[in-house]
This record gives C-alpha cells, structure tokens and sequence, in this order.
C-alpha cells in the first residue's frame, strides 16, 4: 500500500478523500485542516488532524489547499525529502517548499464538496521534479483514474488557459443566455437541450467543425438584427468579439 496524506479539507480535498477510500493500492494516513473540522466523508475522526506537528511520515502529501497558499503549506510539513505534490492547474511545482521532491497531481475537473463525481472518468495530469519519483505519483492517480497524463509546468499553464475558456467563459455566455431569456419570459428549459448537443458534439468533431450560426455562414442581415435587438452594451460587445473571432477563423486553413 502507498501511504498518502492530504492536506486542506475543501472541495478537492474531500473528493480525493472519498476516491482513494474504495482504492486497493492506497491508504489515507491523514486529512489535515487548519480549522478542527471533525468530519469529512470517508475517513475517520481520528484521523483528521490541525496541528503539523501531529502528521506522520508517508509516502506521498497531497496538498489540495487555495493556491496562494500551497508554497507556506509545503513549509509547514515537518519533514524533509518528502514527496509533495499540490493539486492547482494554475500554479508551477516550482513553488512547493525546495526540502521536498516536488510534484503536481493536477486533477483536471470542476469540484464542489457534496457534489458527487466518478473520479474514474477525471484527467489527472502529473509532473515530479525526479524522474524516480513519477512512478509511485503514477501508480496512485491509476487507483482512482484511468485518464492519468505526464504533463510539465508550461503544458498545464496553458491547459489552464484552455479550461478556463472552454468551462468558465462557456459558463457565462450561459448566464446571459439566461439574462436574455428572463428579460423575455422565456424558460431557459428550452434551450437546454441545445446545449447538451452542442457538448456531446465534441465527442465526434473538432470544435471547428462543428461550428455552426450566424458568423460562421457569414449572415450578415441577421447578425446587424441581433446587435439591434441587443440593449445591454457589455452582451453587445462579447457578441461583436465572437462574431469577429469565428468569422476570422473560418478565413484560416
Ligand atoms: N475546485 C476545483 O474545481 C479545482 C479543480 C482542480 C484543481 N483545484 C485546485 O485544488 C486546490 C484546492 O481547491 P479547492 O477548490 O478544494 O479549494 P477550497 O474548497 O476553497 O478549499 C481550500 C482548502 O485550503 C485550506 N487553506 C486555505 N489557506 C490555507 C492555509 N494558509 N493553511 C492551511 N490550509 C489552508 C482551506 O482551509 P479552511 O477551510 O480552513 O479555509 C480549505 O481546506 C487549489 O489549488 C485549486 O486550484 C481545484
């Protein structure tokens, strides 16, 4: 068994508690949390500790805390040479503390504590400083996913980028699909299995590919209608931006 050890008690923190809690190869020694939290699903009380004095010497640390906190956390640790990996897409394994053999383990998903999620079906992306330690980092994420990648610090900066445009913007032109539709008395029910094809699309087609709409056909007659029915200036301008991004990319090869 690989002993592993997490570090915070959030979001990702409970998700990858309650993953490695039904793996054959891994054992949770430890969760700790700053504030006494006394229960976390799957792992026993005694078990959960806030001192750093108290944590045990393991295999692995897993550091799942807010990532402007991970470089002060890798200090904490009472240890030196210690495997330690942080769980940030947007933060270089350069800044975990130099006393350890540093790595990422970088699951590559949106998480919400009580949401549940098949952590089998997760990216997990890893980095390690030494070669010799990819193995076991290896071998751990295999327990719990069977989409595990080797991916350096550039690569998962730029991975980053691509989630945030892909999850977080996508998310929002959500929100004004549902401003526009609220403002009209439309449920945004109706348009949701449109935004369901639209995903499932990707499983068959490159996003170019399936592009489809006004900018791509080059309707101008109706693009000018829709920036006139607009009166919010900020919708306007995003709509201007992707008309212009997609008609600009359809000119390319
Ligand atoms: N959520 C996601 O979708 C997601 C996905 C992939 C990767 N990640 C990465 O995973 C990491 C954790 O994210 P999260 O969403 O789980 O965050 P979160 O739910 O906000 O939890 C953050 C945890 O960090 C602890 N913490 C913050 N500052 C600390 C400090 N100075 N010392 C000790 N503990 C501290 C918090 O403790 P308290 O409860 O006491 O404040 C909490 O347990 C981040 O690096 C994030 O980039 C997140």
């Amino acid at each position: 068994m690989i002993s592993v050890t997490i570090i915070g008690s959030g979001n990702v923190a409970q998700h990858l508690v309650s993953a490695f809690a039904k793996s054959d190869l891994v054992e949770i020694v430890q969760v700790f949390s700053r504030q006494k939290v006394t229960s976390i699903p799957a792992i026993e009380p005694s078990k959960i500790v806030s001192e750093y004095t108290d944590l045990k010497l393991v295999d692995l640390f897993i550091i799942a805390v807010s990532d402007d906190a991970i470089a002060a956390v890798s200090s904490q640790i009472p240890f030196a040479n210690m495997l330690v990996a942080h769980t940030s897409g947007g933060v270089a394994m350069g800044v975990l503390d130099s006393k350890h053999r540093k790595a990422v383990f970088y699951p590559l998903q949106t998480f919400t504590k009580n949401k549940p999620i098949v952590f089998s079906e997760i990216p997990i992306c890893l980095e390690t400083q030494h070669q010799s330690d990819y193995q076991i980092l290896e071998t751990v994420a295999i327990s719990i996913s069977q989409k595990v990648f080797s991916i350096n610090s550039e690569q998962r900066k730029a991975l980053h980028v691509s989630a945030v445009f892909v999850n977080n913007f996508v998310n929002h032109l959500y929100q004004i699909g549902n401003e526009i539709c609220i403002e009209n008395n439309i449920d945004f029910e109706i348009l949701k299995p449109l935004i369901l094809e639209t995903s499932k699309k990707i499983e068959t087609l490159s996003p170019k590919q399936a592009q489809t709409g006004p900018a791509k056909r080059n309707d101008n007659t109706t693009i000018e209608s829709h920036l006139a029915f607009l009166n919010n200036e900020n919708q306007k301008e995003i709509y201007k931006i992707l008309t212009q991004s997609i008609q600009e990319n359809g000119k390319k090869l």
